[in-house]
């Protein structure tokens, strides 16, 4: 498809702001929705609003099948297994925190959780939390001069035999991709049990679990063109199996008395209460936008582009980046020196352009990279040539000014 035919899809990148277009390079944060994920969600309501899974009547039969349906879609996206192994969440944080509540049985005192150095808070702290209930220790993934995982110290640290290790796939502050098909070999042969962080790779990279070979992957559906509110957890089903249920409640049960209480089968076991019904729907669609596209191309533009970004940031006197690599995915991290990060982002929103500014929930990175924040540009499948030039641009402006 043609990239101006696809860009024209997501109508809040055509915009003005204070009498300049918008130039969106939030995308990390979150992703902007196409038109057909909106009019999903819209439809939904105007037509098909029911609960599901509780009702006789056909509405519901309708929200159920929709709901449904695409549980068959996200396990075919990512190569799941069986359909049951997809588990509907609020989002990756949620994800986590069923992942890591649902261990407390499985850990013990003297038990080691490793943790990649440049994870999302979302991906130390319900892990901190289960050290806390269990007295297990957290050791952490450090990482080389090249902010990628020091493949050697992690060596090191799989011989002590982890029993959990969380990884990111992608940095959502520097872009850095992990090895994980390697991570994950080295984490399981060890017998420990493993979480790869997706948020930040779902979107832009293909991802087989059967090829990854981990235990859960988890993802949210906002940065992948969807709406807030949901994500999946994918996991093994025996593993999932395992997972005492975070949320208690309807839906995931089998048989309530007031002495006693059994648990459904998954994926039921581990969706408690009415879920995000309208959300589902609208991460269905935005499956459909992803389908619909040519992936592998979608992938090397948005390689060219990051590149381009890399290069043009690191020819501006005074700008230093971190973690750049040419394979990096979707965001940039930089500084301008002796500038605060918050005063770059402020200047640039003035002329319509959108980043990130601060310590992108990494702080254990940020402290790390001996720094007390930065600013973040981030692309997404509907990014172009034109928004780096603009933001290019606008930096420049910025440095003029503050000179
Ligand atoms: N995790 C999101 C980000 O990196 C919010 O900006």
């Amino acid at each position: 498809m043609n990239h101006a035919v696809l860009r024209a899809q997501f109508p809040a990148l055509n915009q003005i702001l204070n009498d300049y277009p918008l130039c969106y390079l939030d995308t990390a944060a979150t992703s902007q929705k196409p038109q057909m994920v909106i009019d999903s969600i819209s439809h939904y309501y105007q037509f098909d609003n029911a609960n599901v899974h509780r009702a006789a009547h056909q509405l519901s039969a309708r929200a159920t099948s929709q709901y449904e349906q695409v549980r068959h879609k996200l396990s075919q996206f990512i190569n799941a297994q069986r359909h049951e192994e997809i588990i509907f969440t609020q989002g990756t944080t949620h994800a986590i925190n069923t992942v890591a509540y649902g261990l407390t049985h499985q850990l013990k005192v003297g038990d080691i959780i490793l943790i990649d150095s440049a994870a999302h808070h979302a991906n130390i702290v319900p892990w901190q939390q289960l050290a806390q209930r269990t007295g297990a220790i957290i050791k952490s993934i450090p990482l080389n001069g090249q902010c990628r995982i020091d493949l050697e110290q992690y060596q090191a640290l799989i011989a002590q035999k982890p029993k959990v290790v969380a990884l990111n796939h992608v940095s959502n502050v520097l872009g850095t991709v992990n090895p994980v098909i390697e991570l994950i070999a080295m984490a399981k042969a060890v017998g420990a049990l493993t979480l790869i962080d997706g948020a930040q790779a779902i979107a832009h990279l293909p991802v087989d679990v059967q090829q990854l070979g981990c235990d859960f992957y988890v993802f949210s559906g906002h940065k992948m063109y969807g709406p807030t509110g949901i994500g999946v957890l994918w996991g093994d089903y025996a593993a999932l199996d395992q997972l005492i249920p975070l949320l208690t409640g309807g839906e995931m049960i089998k048989q309530v008395s007031f002495n006693h209480t059994s648990f459904n089968q998954l994926p039921n076991r581990l969706e408690a209460g009415t879920p995000a019904i309208a959300e589902v729907i609208g991460l269905g669609s935005a499956i459909d936008f992803l389908n619909q596209q040519d992936r592998a191309t979608c992938l090397q533009h948005e390689q060219q582009l990051i590149n381009y970004l890399q290069q043009q940031l690191q020819a501006i006197t005074g700008i230093e980046l971190y973690g750049a690599h040419a394979d990096n995915i979707g965001a940039v991290a930089f500084n301008l020196q002796g500038e605060h990060h918050q005063d770059i982002g402020i200047l640039l929103d003035q002329q319509g352009v959108a980043i990130r500014c601060g310590h992108h929930c990494a702080m254990p990175l940020i402290e790390s990279l001996q720094i007390k924040g930065c600013c973040r540009a981030s692309l997404g499948i509907y990014s172009n040539q034109q928004d780096i030039d603009i933001f290019i641009n606008a930096l420049k402006d910025v440095i003029e000014l503050l000179g």
